[in-house]
């Protein structure tokens, strides 16, 4: 027989008491505030926006949660961060930078620094603010990390240029490098793979090509947020250095 722990049935996503850290608010990073919220959770916001320049900011209670204008980028605000994940169950961190990649000069100095920047948002960053969560959450005995990586890194994307899909490529994998490490600490670290989704990320951009998608649309960002709150919820405990694909059937692994 198994030595599980006699615990009630889980009754849905429950994250009473706990502490989430969310990093990016945008369409499904505040897609997702919202359900933790709404399920309990005191949230930590951290966006390089303003919360004035977000509508849907207004939404969340600002006398339970905080939101804090910081670029993730820098090593002030990731080890101010690092002190918010101190008493974290868990970071979810869905900051991203997309460029308009197609026009880039492989050769040139605007290819050089659009490199590092998507380097330096998209993995750079993820994998400090991870490495100090696990060792934050191990220090107590254990939380979970959800990073939003992208189908663009299963199949190269859509809409995506080489840069933006290599570094979702590199999320994937350091998913899967963290959580060996992380699983014998007690800290789930997992990705959530979207297909193209509507969100500010994609405004002004070419429209997806839909016929490709089994779904026949794009996703919603309500769609997506679902799916990363689980994962970050103590509903999700045995599930560790997995990419979970939701994008309407283009990629199955
Ligand atoms: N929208 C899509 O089609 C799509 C598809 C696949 C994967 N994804 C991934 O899902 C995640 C969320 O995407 P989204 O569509 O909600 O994007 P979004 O642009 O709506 O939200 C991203 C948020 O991150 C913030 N951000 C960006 N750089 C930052 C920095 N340096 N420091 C702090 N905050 C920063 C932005 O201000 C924005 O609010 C991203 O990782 C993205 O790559 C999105």
């Amino acid at each position: 027989m198994n030595d599980m722990p006699n615990r009630p049935p889980h009754m849905g996503l429950d994250f009473t008491g706990q502490h989430v850290v969310i990093i990016g608010a945008g369409g499904i990073g505040y897609e997702t505030a919202r359900i933790c919220a709404a399920n309990g959770a005191r949230l930590s916001i951290i966006d390089i926006a303003d919360k004035s320049e977000t509508p849907r900011a207004n939404l969340v209670d600002a006398d339970r949660h905080s939101w804090l204008k910081m670029d993730v980028t820098e090593t002030a605000s990731q080890l101010r961060i690092g002190e918010l994940l101190e008493d974290a169950d868990a970071l979810i961190i869905t900051s991203a930078y997309f460029p308009d990649e197609p026009a880039l000069e492989l050769m040139s100095d605007e290819w050089f620094t659009t490199f590092r920047r998507v380097m330096d948002v998209n993995i750079g960053a993820t994998m400090r603010l991870s490495q100090l969560a696990v060792a934050a959450m191990a220090a107590r005995g254990g939380g979970r990390i959800v990073i939003l990586g992208s189908v663009a890194g299963r199949m190269g994307g859509l809409l995506s240029g080489a840069l933006y899909a290599s570094s979702k490529g590199a999320v994937h994998t350091f998913t899967r490098w963290l959580s060996l490490r992380a699983a014998p600490r007690g800290v789930n670290v997992n990705c959530l793979a979207p297909g193209v989704t509507d969100t500010p990320m994609i405004a002004g951009r070419p429209p997806a090509d839909t016929s490709r998608i089994p779904a026949g649309r794009i996703a919603q960002p309500n769609e997506i947020a679902p799916a990363v709150a689980f994962l970050a919820s103590p509903a999700a405990g045995y599930i560790h250095g997995q990419v979970i694909d939701v994008n309407g059937g283009i990629w199955m692994s």
